[in-house]
């Protein structure tokens, strides 16, 4: 199946690209693709890496080369909520294997995994960054640093008090 590009995301997109001179639109790549994996639900499909493949006019391969090299993107269907945790030197040496392993337990899967209702998934990531907070983990887009199990505890009792996305 052929995916095109909205006529919104492709606008986005060339904003995107005046950045970066003309004949340098595989520049955009990490853009678009970021773009259309959010449009998807969050993850991203080869139908749509082909599509971006196609209007940044590189070849397919580059673009799954990009995809698959970066933990920002999912290639299969993720939960509604990524718990991204942050298993690099730092955090390990604060605590992130009390981290996983709480995660692991509280929402019953491993990192990987996501939870049967479709809620939430577990990562495990290098470093994002934010050592000094460490350990510490990113849910969507937000940083949640200096973790503990009982602070782990609050943050998800907060999101599972929110009404989901699909209206459940
Ligand atoms: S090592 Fe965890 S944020 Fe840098």
């Amino acid at each position: 199946m052929t995916v095109v590009l909205s006529y919104q995301t492709k606008q986005a997109i060339d904003c995107w690209l005046t950045k970066y001179p003309p004949e340098q639109r595989q520049s955009g790549v990490l853009f678009a693709l970021k773009l259309v994996q959010e449009e998807n639900g969050g993850w991203l499909t080869e139908n749509l890496m082909d599509a971006v493949a196609a209007y940044l006019k590189m070849p397919k391969i580059a673009v799954y080369e990009v995809a698959s090299f970066y933990s920002l993107f999912e290639l299969k269907p993720i939960g509604r909520h990524k718990i991204c945790v942050c298993t690099n030197i730092a955090c390990q040496l604060c605590g992130a294997e009390e981290i996983v392993e709480h995660l692991e337990k509280r929402l019953g899967i491993k990192m990987g995994e996501t939870t049967q209702d479709g809620r939430f998934t577990l990562k495990g990531v290098e470093c994002l960054a934010a050592c000094g907070g460490a350990p510490m983990m990113q849910i969507g887009p937000v940083y949640y640093e200096n973790l503990t199990p009982e602070i782990v505890d609050t943050l998800l009792e907060k999101i599972e008090q929110e009404p989901g996305k699909h209206g459940e």
